[in-house]
């Protein structure tokens, strides 16, 4: 059964989200040169606190960090380390907020400098976002979205994960139901207003084929081509997505 939420229920989903989007904007600020992957990782742990909010990985088993931060040919899932950003680099933040109980679910990437190249793998992940996000509304089915989004990527060249998906999100991190970023028109469960998905863009330059680092937790593309990703939690709406986790 996938939950729809009341009122009350995404209000508390609402205000989670706010702080959510401010950390992610706070994150992105402080990505620059010479800056470590952990003092942005503290960053948006402090923010998260002073808003009022609570870390969501803090109920992910054996994880110790407020986001996860990838690089380049890194796709999801980088624990915070201690490397600093170099010009050229294409960096992703993820991170989830519990306010209250509530979780929600928002990524972002961004490219240290300039290179025409990066921009465009980057701008074609946000439209992607933006277009899966179009189709979270009442009476669609979750196929839409993922065709939606599965489209703008291959369109432009490139190819989305297969062995990661979009999610529901609220009580926990991670409900149901399974969100791929791939797949056909028309297919899959219906969407109903009220519920909550956290809606996730997971792509490669090249290949989508994905390797698991030494680490444990880092998953980067096989064939060593640029990662991105772009994640926004929303409410399904009768006429619109709400979108809960804006920057
Ligand atoms: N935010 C990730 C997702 O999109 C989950 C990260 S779990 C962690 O579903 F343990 F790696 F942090
Ligand atoms: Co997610």
């Amino acid at each position: 059964m996938i939950k729809k939420r009341n009122g009350y229920e995404l209000n508390l989903m609402r205000k989670s989200g706010k702080i959510a989007g401010m950390a992610l904007k706070k994150s992105l600020d402080k990505i620059k040169l010479g800056v470590s992957e952990l003092e942005v990782d503290k960053a948006v742990e402090q923010e998260i606190y002073k808003l009022g909010g609570d870390l969501s990985y803090k109920t992910v088993p054996g994880y110790k960090y407020a986001t996860c931060i990838t690089v380049n040919e890194q796709v999801v899932h980088g624990i915070p380390t201690d490397r600093e950003f170099k010009d050229g680099d294409v960096v992703s933040v993820d991170l989830a907020v519990m306010y209250k109980g509530w979780h929600t679910d928002c990524a972002w990437s961004m490219l240290l400098g300039k290179d025409p190249e990066k921009e465009k793998f980057l701008q074609t992940g946000q439209e992607a976002l933006k277009d899966g996000i179009a189709q979270a509304i009442d009476g669609n089915k979750i196929g839409d979205i993922s065709f939606a989004i599965q489209q703008k990527v291959e369109k432009n060249g490139y190819s989305v994960v297969r062995s990661l998906v979009g999610h529901g999100v609220g009580k926990s991190l991670h409900e149901e139901p399974e969100i791929p970023g791939y797949g056909e028109k028309g297919t899959g469960l219906i969407l109903k207003a009220g519920m909550t998905l956290a809606i996730e863009v997971i792509y490669a330059k090249g290949k989508y084929e994905l390797v698991l680092e030494k680490d444990g937790w880092t998953y980067s593309t096989a064939d060593k081509s640029l990662g991105g990703l772009f994640e926004a939690t929303v409410i399904v709406g009768k006429q619109n997505a709400e979108v809960l986790t804006h920057r």
